[in-house]
């Protein structure tokens, strides 16, 4: 968790008409939002709500750039209608510290040197984290076929999967 207040209230209000009311609990600060139907959950992040952790790769689900944590689990905010995570949990790379001290993940991340540009980074760490949560982090195998949604093209996959299963152990 991170140290932000869980009672702040954020309004975004369009101008547009047709909009639907959206309630989003997004690193423990709920928003109040009116949103077109069309605005998927990754470019509300993004553009309206300048959390950018989440990375626009392929905007078609292909790359795994944009994962975030819905309910607790991993998926595509490029693919996700923002409209539909009423009353719901999102969870960024931004919500993942807690204060100074980094996500067992992310430390992990840095001690296996698991990135290079580091475009996929977040997306991988969000990846990971719902990874080990799901226990599919038992052997590099596993941890190579249930990352495998997450594309990385500086090809890091051999630290990746290491940092993964270092930040497994560690969480336990
Ligand atoms: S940007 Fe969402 S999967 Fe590529
Ligand atoms: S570190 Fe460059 S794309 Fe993964």
């Amino acid at each position: 968790m991170n140290d932000m207040p869980d009672f702040a209230l954020v309004e975004v209000v369009s101008p547009f008409a047709g909009c639907v009311p959206v309630q989003v609990t997004i690193n423990g600060v709920r928003h109040a939002l009116e949103l077109e139907p069309q605005v998927t959950l990754l470019d509300l992040l993004r553009e309206r709500l300048r959390l950018t952790g989440a990375k626009k790769g392929c905007n078609r689900g292909e790359c795994g750039t944009c994962t975030v944590l819905l309910d607790g689990l991993r998926v595509n905010a490029c693919l996700v209608l923002a409209a539909t995570v009423d009353g719901r949990q999102v969870t960024t790379v931004e919500g993942l510290a807690d204060g100074d001290r980094l996500h067992p993940v992310q430390q992990a991340f840095i001690e296996h040197d698991a990135f290079q540009c580091g475009f996929c980074t977040p997306g991988q760490i969000m990846s990971a984290v719902g990874c080990i949560a799901e226990g599919h982090a038992g052997s590099d195998a596993e941890i190579r076929e249930w990352m495998s949604g997450n594309l990385c093209r500086c090809s890091a996959y051999p630290q990746i999967a290491a940092a993964v299963a270092a930040a497994a152990k560690r969480i336990g």
